[in-house]
């Protein structure tokens, strides 16, 4: 029985929250028996801003790191770097010739990015969608878990997969989005209207992964909340208790209505020490892992390299099929 193909890409920049971790990389474990993973740590379009290299070598190893210690199994699933498999970069040449100017320019990330880098607005930002499309079609991926923010560029690459199958024949699968079966969606501990990000500039808005037990509490505890004092789960009106109330209800697995029965009338004070503690729980035993896999950087590279060997014949037989179509001599 073949698994249908499921793929996703995580920039290799910041670090990696409790947010990704809850809302992203738990729920792709329970995925890994039903699905052909993939998972790209996205060098190539982390330097679509300019990154420092050395930083960026000892990010692909970390957020590998933390993947497995997060519970994700390298012998089921393919995690790699996207450089480490030339064939990115190629077909999203190929595919730059089959996605239009005036598509790009729709795009409300390059809007976005343009603005937030206006002294650097390359070309690869630009094309940075095209590179995605790239990386989807290039394994014939069935399914692609997006949040928000990346729902556009996958209609594009619905698009581009369309119009190239149209033009050449049946070459690529044309992917569909894939909603998560169970999905919370943390914000921010210092904004909880925004989802918790992990290239954020504000360090207290976000736990990460890596934060130490105290910093972990220090922060849980000068979580912004409200002055009524009162316990309830109401996103509209109490964003940051309700934030609170979500992440204990993902960490515990417990419901949020026993939570509030627990703690309503007990005010902010007792939630927070509590909360505290069940995210130091699960977050100090994941370290300890952590640091295990750290401490044997062979054994990290070994699982990129193989994952990468694997990629690379898959990626392989897509590169024959568009030269074979195009016409390329082969
Ligand atoms: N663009 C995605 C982001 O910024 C990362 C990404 C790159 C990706 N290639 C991908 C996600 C392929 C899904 C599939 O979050």
């Amino acid at each position: 029985m073949t698994r249908p193909v499921l793929l996703s890409g995580i920039q290799p920049s910041g670090q990696l929250t409790l947010g990704n971790y809850i809302g992203a990389i738990r729920n792709w474990k329970a995925l890994e028996d039903d699905y052909d993973c993939l998972f790209l740590l996205v060098d190539l379009h982390a330097i679509t801003v300019r990154q420092d290299p050395a930083d960026l070598r000892r990010r692909c190893r970390e957020f590998l790191a933390l993947y497995i210690a997060c519970g994700l199994n390298p012998e089921r699933s393919q995690i790699f770097a996207q450089s480490q498999v030339r064939g990115h970069g190629h077909l999203a040449w190929i595919l730059d010739c089959y996605a239009m100017v005036g598509e790009l320019n729709r795009m409300t990330q390059f809007k976005d990015k343009s603005r937030k880098h206006a002294d650097n607005i390359n070309a690869g930002l630009f094309n940075y969608p095209v590179l995605m499309a790239a990386d989807i079609l290039l394994y014939q991926t069935q399914l692609v878990p997006v949040g928000d923010d990346q729902k556009q560029h996958l209609e594009l690459t619905r698009d581009i997969a369309q119009r190239f199958n149209t033009l050449h024949g049946e070459v690529f699968t044309v992917p569909e989005p894939f909603i998560p079966p169970v999905g919370a969606r943390i914000m921010g501990l210092q904004e909880p209207t925004a989802k918790m990000s992990k290239s954020d500039d504000a360090p207290t808005n976000a736990i990460y992964l890596l934060d130490e037990p105290k910093t972990i509490t220090r922060k849980i505890k000068r979580a912004v909340t409200d002055t009524d004092g009162e316990v309830r789960y109401d996103p509209q009106a109490k964003p940051g208790v309700s934030n609170l109330l979500q992440i204990f209800a993902a960490v515990s697995g417990r419901d949020i209505d026993s939570l509030v029965n627990e703690y309503a009338g007990g005010g902010y004070g007792r939630l927070k020490g509590d909360l505290a503690d069940a995210v130091v729980a699960l977050i100090e035993p994941l370290q300890a892992r952590y640091n295990e896999f750290q401490a044997d950087p062979a054994l990290l590279d070994g699982i990129l390299t193989r994952a990468a060997e694997n990629a690379n014949a898959r990626a392989e037989a897509t590169i024959r099929r568009v030269h074979e179509v195009l016409g390329f001599l082969q």
